[in-house]
């Protein structure tokens, strides 16, 4: 039986704070939950289940394939337990390992030496069981091992992905402060948007916000954008599967979408860079671009949907001033000109948000990177919306 076919415990990363999101998607592709932390989530299947997670999750890290669990009270145990798993069934003699760990207990000071470790009971396995050995590395575009070593516990994992699934591939260019794929894609979960009404996203920068609404949207998975995962390098893989699977995603997508989605940002460069990054990722023609003041954004004159800003935070000195001004502005903005719509803010900085003096419905936290953030959510009433909601509520 290839060890495609095996099962086994399936522990997928995410960003602090954004389980939530990959739970909701993990569930939506047919999988039953086992576990979740507040950056990762648990589920049981097989390497090829690992396959379509990779192919279809935006929230996610990485996915990793459990070999093992078990107990080691210092290098040398770890050594023993890993030199007796049967290492040549998954990697190719003469293939190519990087060993990632994260490492917290009090025998090992440098997780270095932990890797190192693991690499030298997978390369004497291998020796003894093929008379050949892998090549070992920095690079995580091949086969990729990770070790979890918290305390006494350990766990061995195949990091199905290689590199990160967290960038999406498209985002050939970046000006200030780029929110990550995977981020931006927990965001707009946690917003109320629909994928069928105009999703408007000012002060756009790298348009990350804008290209993963229209990937959502058009239902394009973020795997398609890429051909090289670490599944890829691991024995017994089935191009033939990978191609199938690919082709089944590509004919989900649906290329028209009947509502407007719209990218500003007052600097041209920004403009620029989302307009190559939205043609990378092949929804330039989704989107609408324009190179202004955020205030002077198209909204569609009563239509529903949302409006959604990632201002700067003013983390270097004197920026914070400036930026007041800013938030300020926003605050008018979305009361005169985007009545209808649901606002939002994704900021770090909770003084500069109190300047927007809008009451909040909702106040979700996330992270960046380590800055504590907030996803800020604003009802900007509608005299006749809330007429008409409030007659049907009668009825
Ligand atoms: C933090 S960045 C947005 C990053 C974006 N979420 C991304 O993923 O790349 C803030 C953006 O706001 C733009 N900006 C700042 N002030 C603006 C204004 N008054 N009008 C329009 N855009 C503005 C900046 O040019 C910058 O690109």
């Amino acid at each position: 039986m290839s060890v495609f076919n095996l099962k086994s415990t399936i522990r997928i990363n995410c960003a602090k704070r954004c389980s939530i999101y990959l739970k909701q998607e993990v569930e939506a592709l047919g999988y039953k939950v086992d576990e979740a932390t507040d950056a990762s989530v648990q589920i049981t299947g097989t390497l090829v289940d690992c396959m379509k997670l990779n192919l279809y999750l935006r929230t996610a890290y990485r996915v990793m394939f459990l070999l093992e669990s078990f107990e080691a009270e210092n290098p040398d145990q770890l050594y023993e337990t890993l030199v007796a798993l049967p290492w040549e069934e998954y990697i190719e003699s003469k293939g190519y390992i990087s060993i990632s760990s994260f490492v917290e207990n009090d025998f090992i000071t440098d997780t270095r030496f932990a890797n190192l470790k693991v690499k030298d009971a997978i390369v004497d396995r291998m020796k003894q069981k093929t008379g050949d050995r892998p090549d070992s590395g920095p690079e995580t575009n091949k086969m990729v091992l990770y070790l979890y070593w918290k305390d006494r516990d350990a766990s061995i994992f195949i990091d199905t992905s290689g590199d990160t699934i967290a960038k999406h591939g498209y985002r050939k260019y970046t000006v200030k402060a780029p929110m990550q794929e995977a981020l931006a894609a927990s965001v707009i979960m946690a917003t109320k948007w629909d994928k069928q009404s105009a999703f408007i996203n000012p002060m756009c920068g790298s348009g990350t916000l804008a290209i993963e609404a229209a990937l959502m949207a058009m239902n394009k998975a973020p795997g398609l954008m890429r051909d090289n995962f670490g599944y890829c390098h691991i024995k017994g893989y089935d191009e033939k599967i990978h191609d199938e699977m690919h082709r089944e995603a590509a004919l989900k997508m649906n290329p028209k979408l009947s509502f407007p989605i719209i990218s500003s940002d007052n600097d041209k460069r920004a403009v620029d860079a989302s307009r190559t990054n939205a043609r990378v990722a092949r929804v330039d023609n989704l989107i609408r671009f324009e190179n202004c003041d955020f205030e002077e954004t198209t909204i569609i004159d009563r239509n529903k949907g949302i409006v959604i800003l990632n201002p700067e935070y003013g983390e270097r000195m004197g920026e914070a001033d400036i930026l007041e001004v800013t938030y300020a502005a926003i605050g008018d903005f979305f009361k005169k000109k985007c009545k209808g719509y649901t606002g939002y803010i994704f900021t770090g900085n909770m003084d500069l948000a109190k300047k927007v003096r809008l009451a909040t419905k909702r106040k979700i936290e996330f992270y960046n990177g380590k800055i504590d953030c907030r996803l800020l959510e604003y009802e900007l009433y509608e005299g006749t919306r809330v007429e008409k909601a409030v007659v049907s509520d009668k009825e």
